[in-house]
């Protein structure tokens, strides 16, 4: 299947803003048009290519901007995260589930090829098993957020069967990054944390120190996108939900990494109503279904990621 032309829902937010980039930089800036809610999103990155505002709730819009663009895929990001759909659940039921079937119907009556929309490991809860998490077992989240991916999952496999569509996606854990800070998750910290240490020399956690949580830097997050983005169909026998994993860390750890870079770094705890979603999350995920079907294979670790988080926000601070 050959694609040209791409269009990315939630262009704006921490990992749209990076795929974007990385999608244009093989498919042709003017071959990825970005889209998102607001217009700091398009001051981003409508330098290096089109944008249009596009909320998923609006399908006639939606469907006004397929027909013009004509993508053959489409990268779904747009969402509302874990912490800000414990605080606005009525929004993430609407956004993460209505708005995904706005953006799969548009595709399916617009000849849209190939659509990846990623889940989280969000979709796991306290009745599955938590360390190596396998790839298909218990799904009974306790977040909203956590219920809408589940959820997700499930509509576009009823997508691909019922249309025939190819629907993909992966189940990321925490993504950490350096480009645009997250939307409002229960991971942000593992983010937050590298700034502050460069700006303030200390950090103060939502979470306990001892919370380990499956995390990912954004360089594998964009190589296992796109890898599964461009796998071989055939070979795939999961599609919407593979496992997907780098290293398992906690706060403390984090917080040991740092201090080999900057040892007078300092951090103090105070969980809030983000440790109850962590707690509800694996520590460790098994995800040799995307290794196999796939060649899934990350490349960074815990302080491999540090030392280039650590350079990457000093230097921009300088
Ligand atoms: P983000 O919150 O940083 O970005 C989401 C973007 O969606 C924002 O720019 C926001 O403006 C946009 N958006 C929200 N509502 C919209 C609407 N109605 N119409 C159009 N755009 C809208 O999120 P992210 O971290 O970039 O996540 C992208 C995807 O990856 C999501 O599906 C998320 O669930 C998934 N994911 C992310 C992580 C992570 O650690 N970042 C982990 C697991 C899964
Ligand atoms: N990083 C995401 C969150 O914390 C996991 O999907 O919400």
């Amino acid at each position: 299947m050959i694609i040209t032309k791409i269009l990315v829902t939630g262009a704006g937010g921490q990992i749209g803003s990076e795929l974007t980039c990385a999608l244009r930089a093989i498919y042709g800036n003017n071959n990825v048009l970005a889209t998102d809610l607001s217009e700091s999103a398009y001051e981003k990155i409508a330098a290096k290519g089109p944008f249009e505002i596009l909320d998923i709730m609006q399908p006639e819009r939606l469907t006004e901007i397929v027909r013009a663009f004509k993508p053959d895929a489409i990268f779904h990001l747009a969402a509302i995260l874990s912490a800000v759909g414990e605080e606005k659940p009525n929004l993430a039921w609407s956004i993460n589930t209505n708005g995904s079937i706005n953006v799969y119907d548009v595709a399916r009556d617009n000849g849209v090829k190939r659509i990846f929309a990623p889940s989280s490991m969000a979709v796991f809860g306290p009745t599955t098993p938590r360390s190596n998490t396998p790839q298909d077992t218990v799904l009974q989240p306790t977040t909203v957020y956590g219920m809408t991916k589940v959820i997700d999952e499930l509509i576009g496999k009823y997508y691909i069967k019922r249309y025939g569509m190819d629907i993909r996606g992966v189940r990321y854990p925490g993504i950490i990054s350096n480009v645009t800070l997250p939307g409002g998750g229960t991971t942000d910290y593992a983010v937050q944390i590298y700034y502050d240490a460069v700006k303030y020399g200390r950090y103060e956690c939502f979470l306990k120190e001892d919370t380990m949580l499956p995390m990912m830097y954004m360089p594998d997050c964009l190589k296992g996108t796109l890898d599964l983005f461009h796998a071989s169909r055939e070979r795939l026998i999961h599609n919407t939900d593979f496992n997907l994993s780098a290293f398992s860390v906690t706060p403390a750890d984090i917080v040991s990494s740092i201090r080999k870079f900057l040892p007078s770094f300092e951090i103090i705890y105070k969980p809030d109503f983000r440790q109850d979603i962590a707690d509800s999350w694996p520590d460790s995920i098994d995800d040799s279904c995307a290794r196999t079907e796939w060649d899934w294979e990350p490349s960074y670790d815990l302080d491999a990621m540090t030392q280039d988080m650590l350079r990457v926000i000093g230097e921009r601070m300088k």
